[in-house]
C-alpha cells in the first residue's frame, strides 16, 4: 500500500473548507425544497430554475470537496440540515435565496482573508472562483426580484415571469 503523504493546507484551512462544502450542500438542499414549494403551487418555470440551482450547488460542494483530496487531506463529512420548505409568495422564495446567497458571499469572504492570512496562495485561487460566482449569482437572483416586483400580484405578469424562469439553461461554468 502506498503511505499518502501528509497534506499541505494547514487544519485550520481544511476544517473551514470542510464546513464550506457543507454550506454548499446545504444551499442544494435549501433550493431543492425551494423547487418543491414551486412545483405545488404551480410555478413550473420557478421550479425548474430551483432545480438547476440544486444541481449548480452541488458542483460547488464537489469543486470543494476535489480540492481537498487533491490536497491528500482527510474529509470529513458533516450533516446537512433540513432547509425551511413554506414561503408566502413567489418572490418571497427569491428574497430568501437572495438572503442566502449574501450570507455565503460573507463566508467565502471570511474563508478567502483566512486564506490569504496563512499565505495558502493555492486555497485563495480556488476561492476567487467562488467569489467571482457569487457576483453573478446575486445579481442573477436581483433582477428576478425586481420583476417579480414589478408586476406584483398582477397574474399574467408573474406567469410571463415563470415562463422565462423555466428557460433556464446549466451554465456552463457552474
Ligand atoms: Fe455555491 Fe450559491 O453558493
Amino acid at each position: 500500500m502506498v503511505a499518502k503523504l501528509l497534506f499541505v493546507i494547514s487544519e485550520s484551512i481544511r476544517t473551514a473548507l470542510i464546513k464550506q462544502l457543507n454550506r454548499e450542500l446545504e444551499s442544494a438542499y435549501v433550493y431543492l425544497a425551494m423547487s418543491a414549494w414551486c412545483s405545488r403551487e404551480e410555478f413550473n418555470g420557478a421550479a425548474h430554475w430551483f432545480r438547476l440551482q440544486y444541481d449548480e450547488e452541488q458542483t460547488h460542494g464537489t469543486k470543494l470537496f476535489d480540492y481537498l483530496i487533491d490536497q491528500g487531506a482527510p474529509v470529513g463529512l458533516l450533516p446537512v440540515g433540513a432547509p425551511p420548505e413554506e414561503f408566502d409568495s413567489l418572490v418571497e422564495v427569491f428574497e430568501a435565496s437572495l438572503a442566502h446567497e449574501r450570507s455565503m458571499t460573507e463566508h467565502l469572504n471570511d474563508l478567502s482573508d483566512l486564506a490569504l492570512q496563512e499565505r495558502d496562495h493555492a486555497t485563495y485561487n480556488l476561492l476567487q472562483w467562488f467569489v467571482t460566482e457569487q457576483v453573478e449569482e446575486e445579481s442573477t437572483v436581483g433582477e428576478i426580484i425586481a420583476k417579480l416586483r414589478l408586476v406584483g400580484t398582477d397574474g399574467y405578469g408573474v406567469l410571463m415571469v415563470d415562463n422565462e424562469l423555466g428557460t433556464r439553461t446549466l451554465s456552463a461554468a457552474a
